[in-house]
């Protein structure tokens, strides 16, 4: 019986390391499509805007509104948009587009996490909630921006200041 499980033992450990010694490395598996900016671009950026676009309040002559969803397709967009920021960070953290092992990959988590939020509220239709947990998600895009890319800053961020004070 022992003997048996040893055995089975050996086997299950030349099992790994044979699939080991053949899983290809990450950029043999992956082709990366969008380099850094295409991918801020034409992925994070015009998603992030459906998200940040989908609630707000509005103040004119007439009093307050307030936009929201108002279709189930319309929150379906929401979340969406939701999915494609969160599974975004791990795009950014692929071989090859990953700038380091250290801030940048603690940040692309940071984008999923909030991203999970950003879906879950989105699902229970919590205006409020997508209002917040947008302001949270710019928070983070722009906490990556002021360590890694500090020229896409607005000039009246304070961050971007200190760029000036460097140079
Ligand atoms: C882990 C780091 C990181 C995170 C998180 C991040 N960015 Fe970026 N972003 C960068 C870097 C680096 C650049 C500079 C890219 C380049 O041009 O080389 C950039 C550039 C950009 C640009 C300018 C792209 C261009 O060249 O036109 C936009 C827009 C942008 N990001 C939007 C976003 C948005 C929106 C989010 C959040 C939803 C976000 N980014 C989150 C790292 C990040």
């Amino acid at each position: 019986m022992n003997r048996f499980r040893g055995a089975q033992r050996t086997f299950l450990g030349l099992f790994v390391a044979l699939t080991a010694c053949s899983a290809p490395a990450d950029e043999d598996r992956y082709t990366a499509v969008a380099d850094m900016s295409d991918l801020m671009a034409h992925v994070l950026e015009p998603n992030a805007q459906v998200y940040w676009r989908a609630v707000g309040w509005i103040i004119d002559f007439e009093g307050e509104h307030e936009l929201r969803p108002e279709t189930e397709e319309e929150w379906l967009a929401v979340e969406n948009a939701a999915f494609v920021v969160a599974e975004a960070g791990n795009l950014l953290m692929m071989d090859g587009r990953a700038l380091d092992d250290g801030p940048w990959m603690t940040m692309s988590q940071s984008l999923i996490d909030i991203g999970r939020r950003a879906i879950e509220v989105a699902e229970a239709r919590d205006e409020q909630a997508v209002f917040d947990v947008g302001a949270e998600m710019y928070f983070v895009c722009t906490q990556c921006h002021a360590t890694y890319a500090l020229e896409t800053l607005r000039p009246s961020d304070d961050r971007a200041q200190e760029s000036d004070a460097g140079s």
